[in-house]
């Protein structure tokens, strides 16, 4: 959470911050703010509530030009949303940005007398106060002593007011990338501010500080012995962080999901078979184990869910999902025998990082699908499969979730196959089923008007129900999460067999209830529990495959999609619920891309 960027070279600091932080908005956005060494070599500082935007409006009176600055997009921890709590922050000699939270702030405050002198409520700013405690010209002595004394997680990025032209950082689980760039040095949270100006960079390791100048980059640890930074490429492009003519990321991203399905899928298949050789990981890893463990959240967490219920009964050993941040503070059932898969679009947030490392302790072999490369989960497991789905804006996440499930069912389908599970034909045929979901997606992507329509009624109320059984289930919780985020309407999903034990009291007249029965098996069951709400009034959207024999009458809203195998129903239903969710957010004129009080990447508890 929070944007952080920092630059210090030929070009115009202001204008390359402005755009960065535009760039990393969607980590944050209650408020924004730089500062930048002005031509007289002073630090100014300029610090606004709001979006962006309307720091870009502040910055817009601004004449004076400038080559090194650091800027800041927040997510509030500590503090209301003010401009005195907005960064950078600044004390005596330093100004600094940080993103993290700093755990001792209040012993600090009392063991640096900071009482009184504090302009925000920010634990950041106790952080710039300590740091200039320590201060006296020779900033890695003093970034040392700081970073001896705050527990917690940081990333960093401090100017001091006597070294112009020159940006520090350091970092402790919160992420800090960096380049050098013909355009100059450049130090920022995430990649995607980076991409305008190179494709390579370095993840700045814990435990190391980063010094940028306007002609170079130096990392050094902190015994300030030099320490040669490991460059990464990544192969996204401009265009993949831009809207290119979409209305909004979320729109832009529900496209993209037919290629980054492929993308995911076609380099990792071989004579017919899911193959994880380029990936480096060995079959060995699926037929040691004794049960699989995934840990997650969000979204994540429900591609999970959703693999969890094919996995089982194909492989025939217990598979579980855990919520990270519940999982990171249990004693769990896993050992060295067990296949721990962390899932996360970012591979920054945090409850999924400590579930991560959790699992390592216990001895469990860990294998993080990820889709940021080089990020903090997928440098710190010991297999990795990248999902390549390109940089995934929206706050609502769409095609990381397609690709999240794409591949853990190319897992299930290699695992069943080494453990005896599936014949080769059996596995070569899943695979084909896999991809025949592909122009599935697309043809509800050419349908999305229907979702357009059909939210009318939506909009109208303050709840929603989603129901479903088997891996129906699953993807209603998915449904009702991408409502409930950027709609801000209550939405509920439910297991459809569940909904007479209690949930079916809220089931009024008019209240809308997304059905999704494309599981052959529990079918005419999940008819039974539809016409149970629709007997209460409710007004109900159904999703069938498209030969699906419904009783007209039954639903008020009928979507059918092509008649692909049950175990992949879950990619074009996927579309129709992201769209239903998409279109009820523009039907109440919400802001879709950021929706109030989140945040992209969660990398604070
Ligand atoms: O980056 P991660 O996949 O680890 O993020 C996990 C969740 O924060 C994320 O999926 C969140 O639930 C989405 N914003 C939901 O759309």
């Amino acid at each position: 959470m929070c944007g952080i960027i920092g630059y210090s070279g030929p070009l115009e600091a202001k204008k390359i911050l402005l755009e960065g932080l535009s760039q990393l908005e969607y980590r944050g956005y209650d408020s924004a703010g730089i500062a930048y060494f002005d031509t007289a070599s002073d630090i100014r500082l300029i610090k606004r509530t709001g979006k962006v935007s309307v720091l870009k409006e502040a910055c817009a009176q601004e004449k004076t030009t400038s080559h090194c600055g650091i800027g800041h997009t927040r997510w509030a921890t500590h503090g209301g949303v003010t401009d005195a709590n907005a960064h950078p922050h600044r004390a005596g000699k330093v100004t600094l940005i940080h993103n993290g939270i700093i755990e001792n702030y209040h012993s600090l405050t009392k063991e640096f007398s900071l009482e009184g002198k504090l302009i925000s409520q920010t634990d950041s700013e106790v952080a710039a106060h300590v740091l200039n405690h320590f201060y006296s010209g020779d900033p890695g002595t003093a970034i040392k002593s700081l970073l001896e004394r705050v527990e917690g997680t940081y990333g960093f990025c401090i100017m001091f007011d006597d070294r112009p032209g020159e940006i520090y950082g350091v970092r402790k689980v919160s992420p800090l990338v960096a380049a050098y760039t013909r355009s100059g040095a450049l130090i920022a949270s995430d990649l995607t501010a980076l991409i305008p100006y190179t494709r390579k960079y370095f993840v700045v390791p814990e435990g190391c500080i980063v010094k940028l100048t306007g002609y170079k980059i130096s990392l050094f640890d902190t015994g300030f012995s030099p320490v040669t930074p490991e460059i990464t490429e990544v192969n996204w492009n401009m265009d993949s962080a831009m809207k290119n003519g979409f209305p909004h990321f979320m729109l832009k991203e529900i496209h993209e999901q037919p290629e980054a399905l492929k993308n995911t899928i076609l380099p990792r298949m071989s004579k017919g078979l899911p193959d994880f050789t380029d990936d480096a990981v060995p079959d060995s890893l699926f037929t040691d184990c004794r049960s699989i463990h995934m840990a997650a959240c969000g979204t994540a967490m429900h591609a999970g869910m959703a693999a969890r219920a094919l996995m089982e009964p194909l492989l025939r050993i217990p598979v579980s999902v855990s919520i990270a941040s519940e999982f990171r503070y249990e004693d769990p059932l896993i050992d060295e025998h067990t296949l721990a898969v962390i899932i996360s679009q970012s591979g920054e947030t945090i409850d999924t990082l400590a579930a991560l490392r959790l699992a390592k302790s216990y001895g469990a072999k860990t294998l993080a699908i990820v889709n940021v490369k080089g990020s903090t989960i997928a440098r710190e497991s010991d297999f990795v499969l990248y999902t390549h789905a390109g940089p995934e804006i929206a706050v609502a996440s769409t095609k990381a979730y397609s690709v999240q499930l794409a591949a853990l069912y190319m897992i299930a389908c290699r695992m069943a196959f080494v453990r005896e599970k599936f014949t080769r034909h059996q596995a070569s045929s899943f695979l084909t089923g896999l991809l025949d979901a592909i122009p599935a997606m697309e043809a509800m992507i050419r349908r999305k008007e229907e979702e357009k329509n059909l939210v009318t009624h939506l909009i109208q109320h303050r709840d929603a129900f989603f129901m479903g059984r088997g891996l129906d289930y699953a993807f209603s919780l998915e449904g009702a999460l991408k409502l409930k985020e950027i709609s801000y309407i209550h939405a509920e999903a439910y297991a459809a067999g569940e909904l007479k034990h209690g949930t079916i009291a809220l089931i009024a007249p008019e209240v809308p209830v997304i059905a999704i029965a494309t599981q052959e098996h529990v079918f005419s069951k999940m008819i039974s529990n539809v016409r149970e709400v629709k007997a209460r009034g409710a007004f109900v959207i159904l999703l069938t495959k498209e030969h699906a024999q419904v009783d007209p009458g039954l639903a008020d809203i009928h979507i059918r999609i092509p008649d692909i195998d049950d175990r992949f129903t879950v990619f074009p239903i996927a579309v129709i619920l992201q769209l239903i969710a998409y279109y009820a957010s523009i039907g109440k004129n919400l802001d879709v891309d950021q929706p109030r009080n989140l945040a992209k990447s969660v990398t604070v508890e």
